[in-house]
């Protein structure tokens, strides 16, 4: 008990002032004491306590005036009121006003310590969570979302217009691309930002498990369910419910999932009435979720109600312009945290790598880069040397990657991989559709668009052209990256309508 404390004891009866003072300083905490709730309030207008105990009945001013005199202070303290016996209206009345409770004539002094210990503690408690609260807001707050480039503009734009709705969003995008982030901003931004955010990573708890843990369970439900639990559908009440990595979860988990949706009730396991919840759901998945629709791992009717509002978080390498405000944006976090803290700078040539290199792990793999050159990195200046030899090594290590890098759009990739294929079948056209998933007309039709014109002879189709349609001022791309200029196939003379046509 006490932990240093701050008590003013307000009593107008010497003896009792001086017993209380003396009792309450035994037990460790900082005593003042007042002869008057006047001169009380003069003290606590001069000076912070975490506790007034007051008694009621004073001259002149009395023990509520003092309580509503201490309430309109900015950090008001908590107060105990003593009260007579048997007065139970005053007591109410008191508490009314804002004291936190009342102890009444006569007690023990054990009680006063009891009661003094609890009002301290929920004090301390109320002051932490007020910190913590505030510390989330400014983590999820949307100034704390880097975003220069348009398309994480426009993602940031959509989470403040969504700030009153209570829809389902689903957030989509690579690993590490801040799918999570998003979640919690979206709800920190919202009206039910004093509400709880619960979230569960679907991927982590084992499947059996998933029920009982969303929507709870009743005592004696299964073996191991000793006691009533509420679910997390239940303790997100009135706030939000993050599913990450909704894209896990079982086939009938998701009907189970889908009736909660549907009819914003519960029951948990073994209960026997459903319990009415007020949730706003938001999920999230880096996997693509309209392929598991169409191998039926997904329930479409699940999808539309999840995917209400759709954010699509880019890939980081899709969105150079971030790069280097996030990686100062980290440098100065992680700085901050460090012992004495350490400003770090980005040196220009490291700035370069880090804009060449493709980000396959997105923006967590920048975090964990940039903290590892804070271990290595001796000064201020960060080089480029001072990067990973992985990251440094500017090649895009894959073909998406290059893809990438060249700036291809997406009929671009499509017509290279067309081309791909069918050398790779050695020019037959049969087998190249067949392994590309497209019946012979749509290849037919894609080959002639690419201009390799249906009756010319090899020699005369022109070589389909990639490269012309860059800006000049763009880099160019590696020595490694797939050409499709080389891979001209030949194209015999067929009809498009004939059964076969290789
Ligand atoms: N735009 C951004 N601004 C600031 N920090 C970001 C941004 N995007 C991501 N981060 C940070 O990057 C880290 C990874 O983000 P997050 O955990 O939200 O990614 P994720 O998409 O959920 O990843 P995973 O798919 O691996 O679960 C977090 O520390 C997050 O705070
Ligand atoms: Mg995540």
């Amino acid at each position: 008990m006490g932990n240093g404390a701050s008590i003013l004891v307000v009593e107008d009866d010497a003896a009792m002032r001086d017993l209380l003072t003396e009792e309450l300083g035994d037990a460790g905490y900082e005593v003042k004491a007042a002869a008057s709730a006047a001169a009380g309030l003069e003290v606590s207008r001069a000076e912070r306590f975490d506790l007034v105990v007051t008694d009621l009945r004073m001259p002149e001013m009395d023990g509520f005036d003092l309580i509503r005199g201490v309430m309109a202070l900015p950090e008001p303290p908590h107060v105990v009121m003593i009260t007579a016996f048997g007065s139970i209206e005053t007591a109410i009345r008191a508490v009314k006003l804002g004291a936190y409770d009342y102890i009444t004539k006569p007690f023990e002094i054990e009680e006063l310590l009891l009661v003094a210990d609890k009002a301290l503690g929920e004090r301390g408690l109320r002051a932490k969570v007020a910190r913590l609260q505030r510390e989330v807001e400014a983590t999820y707050g949307l100034g704390n979302i880097i975003a220069k480039s348009q398309s994480m503009r426009d993602v940031v734009s959509l989470v403040q217009r969504i700030a009153g709705s209570t829809a389902s969003v689903l957030v989509t995008g690579e690993s590490g691309t801040g799918k999570e982030l998003i979640a919690r901003a979206i709800h920190y931004n919202s009206t039910r930002a004093a509400g709880p955010f619960v979230g569960v990573n679907l991927a982590a708890v084992p499947e059996g498990l998933i029920e009982s843990e969303l929507f709870g369970h009743k005592k004696g439900a299964f073996t191991d369910a000793r006691a009533d639990k509420p679910g997390l559908f239940v303790e997100a009440d009135g706030g939000t419910i993050f599913l990450d990595e909704i894209g896990e979860l079982a086939l009938p988990l998701q009907a189970k999932l889908l009736r909660v949706l549907q009819e914003h009730e519960v029951r948990p396991l073994g209960a026997t009435k459903n319990q009415r919840v007020d949730v706003r759901v938001v999920a999230a998945t880096n996997k693509n979720l309209e392929a598991m629709l169409a191998d039926g791992s997904f329930r479409e009717d699940l999808y539309y109600r999840l995917n209400v509002i759709h954010l699509d978080l880019p890939p980081l390498r899709s969105r150079p312009e971030d790069i280097v405000p996030l990686a100062e944006h980290v440098l100065r976090e992680l700085g901050a945290k460090q012992n004495p803290p350490r400003k770090l700078r980005l040196s220009p040539e490291a700035q370069h790598v880090l804009l060449s290199y493709h980000w396959p792990g997105n923006v967590r793999e920048l975090m964990n880069v940039l903290e590892r050159c804070m271990a290595l990195c001796q000064g201020e200046l960060i080089a480029d040397d001072d990067l990973p030899p992985h990251v440094r090594e500017r090649r895009p290590a894959d073909f998406l990657g290059a893809a990438v890098a060249r700036r291809m759009s997406l009929a671009e990739l499509e017509r290279e991989f067309i081309e791909r294929v069918l050398e790779d079948e050695g020019g037959n056209k049969t087998r190249a559709a067949q392994r590309l998933g497209l019946d012979r007309k749509t290849l037919y039709r894609k080959l002639e668009e690419y201009g390799r014109v249906v009756g010319e002879t090899e020699a005369e189709a022109a070589p389909p052209v990639v490269d012309d349609r860059r800006e000049p001022d763009r880099a160019e791309p590696p020595a490694d990256l797939p050409r499709s200029t080389e891979a001209t196939v030949p194209i015999p003379r067929v009809d498009p309508n004939a059964d076969e046509f290789d």
